[in-house]
């Protein structure tokens, strides 16, 4: 295998990430965290996996970033998770330093990469991330509204016991208390959810996605959700690597789209080779439309105290 993505961070986001990375066949992997033993163990384990598992991937644990040399595509995780009771938000300052940190080693060892930015709070630290590295923002978007789409489509599917496969979901606007979960564009085989689900079902489905980390968080008690954010990451790696043009809700750095910019935020994209290739503009309605705005504005304060 020649593709090779850099998962940094080899806490549970990382390792869910190297497996379902493996498992997909997808690239080798380097999985990288500061902490001493800690990656090379689990990439040995994900290496004995393969045998019994079916696949052929390299997943080379470490703790030198220059192992990240010629990656096609870095995941970031690293960073503090959330505690039951914090917002991703509390989490700013310190995953800002070392997002810092790791922008300047990708930079070095990995100029030409794509990425994908997982560490809270997200759509700040994507921003934080571009701005860090550098690179153009069509190689760097962040891992969210994938994430929470897929929560949205675990609990339609839930609700009307119908495959999850078959229901579509779109969820804009920031990673956070603000993101904008929408029904009109939520669909069952094709067949809008407000055809089959009655309305105050829908307001609170779309009020448990909204809190779906927060929900994980508190079951959880020692740390946030990995499995479905691991699987949603190892998805855009697929749109970029397959050249997908897959139309799907990414963190992504708005120019004027929806009448906002210079910030990064949950937004309906096309994910392929060039990475986020186009910004699609939604007919929003004047609620869908204010809640994205409403929720752009918050981090754009939130930017403010980061010295942006
Ligand atoms: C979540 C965290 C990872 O939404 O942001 O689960």
């Amino acid at each position: 295998m020649n593709k090779k993505i850099a998962v940094i961070g080899a806490g549970n986001v990382g390792a869910s990430c190297a497996m379902y990375l493996a498992e997909a066949n997808l690239a080798d992997v380097v999985l990288v965290d500061i902490i001493e033993g800690t990656p090379q163990g689990k990439g040995l384990d994900l290496t004995q996996a393969g045998p019994v598992r079916g696949y052929n991937a390299k997943i080379l644990g470490t703790n030198d970033m220059k192992d990240i040399k010629g990656a096609d595509i870095v995941i970031m995780t690293a960073g503090l998770p959330r505690k039951p009771g914090m917002s991703r938000e509390d989490l700013l300052n310190k995953n800002a330093d070392i997002i810092g940190s790791v922008a300047k080693e990708i930079k070095k060892h990995a100029p030409k990469s794509f990425v994908i930015v997982v560490s809270n709070p997200l759509d700040l630290m994507t921003y934080h991330m571009r701005n860090e590295t550098g690179f153009e923002a069509n190689r760097v978007f962040g891992q969210a509204g994938v994430l929470d789409s897929t929560r949205l489509r675990a609990f339609v599917a839930m609700e009307l016991d119908v495959a999850m496969t078959d229901v579509q979901a779109m969820v804009l606007g920031g990673h956070g208390d603000t993101m904008v979960p929408l029904p009109r564009y939520t669909t069952v085989a094709g067949v809008p959810i407000g055809e089959l689900i009655p309305k105050d079902r829908i307001k609170a489905i779309s009020e448990r996605t909204a809190g779906g980390g927060g929900e994980i968080v508190k079951l959880l008690k020692t740390g946030s959700a990995y499995y479905a954010p691991a699987a949603a990451s190892v998805d855009m790696c697929r749109a970029v690597f397959c050249d997908e043009k897959k139309v799907l809700a990414a963190s992504a750095y708005l120019t004027g789209q929806y009448g906002i910019k210079d910030i990064y935020i949950g937004v309906p994209v096309v994910l392929g080779a060039n990475g986020v290739e186009r910004i699609l503009e939604l007919k929003l309605n004047k609620s869908e439309l204010g809640s994205l705005q409403k929720s752009a504005a918050t981090y754009k304060e939130h930017l403010k105290i980061m010295g942006y």
